[in-house]
């Protein structure tokens, strides 16, 4: 985990911060793609005021910072610590958002049933076994949350195992929409829907964004069974 923790700190060191305004001027915005001023926003996830965000591997926290300003309650975490502080130094000053460094699985592990939506934007959803992560995306989420995420599609010449460029201790779980549709089928989420986004005129690689949603209708089995037992 040590190596891993490195090289998303040496990921970090390389990167550029975002800009502070957008093309409509905006001082904050969500973006799902790899592109500046492309693709959906925030409508993807539906009304966010009052409701519990957690973003896995938030990096500067960019996104969540604009999703606090919508009146989430908004907590991001990233396995770098300098992302912590980057992000802490650029929008400490909202209210109803916080930043902790942890590691994605530990920190899902320890927050059952505590989030009504889970972002992954280019995050831990990409570099992480689903077959283990998703059952802990699901059960961090309350009956009838949200969890969505975008990275890029795979490459039609991918290899198992393949290795980032940006960071070569990490693994990458590349898979296509039908099979992330699969796989959260198999985790038992619902209403899944799982894309590749368009690129902008000029690029030639898409985004995949994928969104599912846990069962709503936990409480009402349960209401169920206080009714079939005659009470
Ligand atoms: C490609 S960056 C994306 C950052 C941000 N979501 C964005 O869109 O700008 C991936 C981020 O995920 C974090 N990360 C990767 N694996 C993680 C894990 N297992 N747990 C927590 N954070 C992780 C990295 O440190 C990095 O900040």
């Amino acid at each position: 985990m040590e190596a891993v923790t490195a090289a998303w700190e040496r990921y970090a060191a390389g990167r550029t911060p975002r800009r502070t305004r957008n093309a409509a001027g905006a001082a904050t915005w969500l973006n799902w793609t790899q592109y500046a001023d492309h693709g959906p926003d925030e409508s993807v996830i539906g009304g966010v005021e009052g409701r519990r965000v957690l973003e896995i591997g938030c990096g500067s926290g960019c996104n969540l910072a604009h999703l606090a300003t919508l009146g989430a309650q908004c907590v991001g975490i990233d396995i770098a610590p300098s992302q912590r502080e980057k992000a802490e130094k650029r929008w400490g000053h909202l209210p109803g958002l916080s930043f902790r460094t942890a590691e994605a699985r530990d920190f899902l592990a320890a927050h059952p049933d505590s989030f009504d939506v889970v972002l992954s934007i280019f995050g831990p959803v990409w570099f992480t076994d689903p077959t283990t992560f998703l059952p802990l995306v699901r059960r961090s989420l309350t009956a009838g949350g949200v969890f969505a995420f975008s990275h890029k599609p795979p490459q039609t010449d991918r290899r198992p195992g393949e290795r980032l460029r940006e960071a070569r201790a990490v693994a990458r779980w590349d898979h296509s929409p039908h099979e992330w549709a699969s796989l959260l089928a198999g985790a038992c989420f619902t209403n899944i829907t799982a894309t590749v986004i368009d690129p902008p005129k000029g690029a030639c690689e898409g985004t995949l964004l994928v969104r599912a949603e846990t069962e709503r209708h936990r409480l009402v089995e349960a209401v169920g069974t206080n009714e079939s037992s005659g009470r």
